[in-house]
């Protein structure tokens, strides 16, 4: 978030320092090697560095000195209780009070429970003794991964909480070339947007996935309930697809943070308690289909088509595959994998795990396919060729990117969800 962040505001035309402590990601960042990937953000930082409108450092005490707002949008990882780990931020802060001078305006941008603007304003405050003059604001970003760049450039909304009038002005000077709508508020509504925002997403979704179970059980489908949903402007389509469940480094962990944030406040959010729930259980319910589909899961082999939390990005983090993979292990289950883009970092983290340079390799010799991310390159596939690399003809779909009447034609037995299963293939 902070490179694209710093990447397009310099694409915007301004002067952009990125600092981070990571030394080793610094040095790559200065060579062009891009820490992720992110479609376009190579190309974006290509071009800005050259015109030397954004840096890259280490020296953070050069970064305060030099830039009059600085953003801060260092992660805020889930602790083993749920809360948001705040010690990055916090040390942002201190760094921040020892080198102010003039006047700084801090933003906020990572993801924060509410009252956090408050620590960090006390914070800069008790440290700098003095020193300089700041305001502290809060800014939260909405961009999702794989589509980061589109959604910085072109967002819904804007939202920056703000106390002074110098820290309203600077902010909507700087987002200006955007001509999005800016919702100013003060510090911490603007932090109760982000979670709120993101917590109705991933209840929107596990809403979806209950539904979905209530179709299997009745054999309705949940592609047409969601489209006959979605046409209502006031319900809308989006975050309406049934799956395995939400992933992602945002919406379990800041959903987390959320209940933890209202139980501290001494209210209990169990709405957002019941969409943790449903979204474990959708993974649950998945390899329960699994089991059903071959009976004994001990010794076949399964291929897994895609692991990022979703498609166009590398990242794993609290993927659906992970919980399903390490389940279906457990079972004695052979597993052979395959993602366009995430397997390095799977890697890493899948131990016993085959992993397949194609998907027709992934499926060779398995007794059924198992999508579970939507990458459009399985929408695509020869699903002819993956019959036959198939031992059995069974896909369970836990995307629904296939239809299951055309499924039905080719000869598969298919498993969706919230679909209609079709006959024995
Ligand atoms: C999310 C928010 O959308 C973004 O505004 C915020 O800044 C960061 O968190 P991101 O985590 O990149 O973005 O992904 P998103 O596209 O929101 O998807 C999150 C998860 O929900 C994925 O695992 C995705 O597969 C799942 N999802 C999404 C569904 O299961 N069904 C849907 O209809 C939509």
């Amino acid at each position: 978030m902070g490179l694209v962040t710093g990447a397009c505001f310099a694409e915007l035309g301004n002067r952009v320092i990125c600092a981070d402590n990571d030394t080793k990601k610094i040095a790559g960042l200065k060579k062009g090697v891009i820490p992720i990937y992110e479609p376009g953000l190579k190309e974006l930082i290509g071009i800005n560095a050259k015109s030397r409108r954004l840096v890259f450092t280490s020296n953070i005490k050069e970064a305060v000195r030099t830039c009059e707002v600085i953003f801060i949008a260092v992660g805020t990882p889930a602790l083993p209780n749920g809360e948001a780990d705040l010690t990055g931020i916090e040390n942002v802060a201190r760094n921040i009070a020892l080198n102010l001078s003039g006047y700084r305006l801090v933003v906020e941008k990572s993801t924060v429970p509410v009252e956090t603007g408050k620590w960090v304003k006390h914070t800069i405050q008790t440290y700098a003794r003095g020193r300089g003059k700041f305001d502290v604001a809060s800014n939260p970003e909405f961009l999702r991964e794989g589509q980061a760049i589109s959604d910085f450039m072109h967002p819904d909304r804007i939202v920056i909480g703000v106390e002074s009038k110098k820290a309203q002005t600077i902010l909507t000077d700087l987002y200006r070339p955007l001509n999005a709508p800016i919702v100013v508020t003060d510090i911490a509504s603007a932090e109760l947007i982000k979670h709120a925002s993101n917590s109705f997403l991933a209840t929107k979704i596990s809403f979806i996935n209950a539904v979905s179970a209530i179709c299997e059980k009745v054999g309705a489908d949940i592609k047409e309930v969601a489209l006959g949903m979605g046409l209502d402007k006031r319900i809308g389509s989006a975050f309406l697809n049934a799956g395995v469940g939400y992933g992602g480094s945002c919406f379990p962990k800041d959903l987390e943070a959320f209940i933890t944030i209202s139980e501290k406040l001494g209210y209990d959010f169990s709405l957002l308690k019941a969409s943790r729930d449903i979204n474990y259980q959708q993974k649950v319910s998945f390899v329960n289909k699994i089991k059903d589909a071959l009976w004994i899961v001990k010794g076949k082999t399964i291929a897994v088509l895609g692991l990022s939390f979703k498609p166009n990005t590398d990242d794993i983090r609290s993927a659906p595959s992970l919980d399903i993979i390490q389940a279906l292990r457990l079972e004695g289950a052979r597993i052979r994998a395959y993602d366009p883009s995430a397997m390095e970092k799977a890697k890493e983290l899948l131990r016993g795990v085959v992993f397949c340079k194609d998907p027709y390799e992934a499926c060779r010799g398995s007794d059924c396919a198992l999508v579970v991310t939507e990458w459009d390159e399985f929408k695509e596939l020869d699903l002819a060729k993956v019959k036959k690399a198939l031992r059995r003809p069974l896909i369970i779909d836990g995307r629904n990117i296939y239809e299951p009447g055309r499924m039905e034609k080719l000869g598969f037995t298919y498993i969706g969800i919230g679909r209609k299963k079709t006959k024995k293939g």
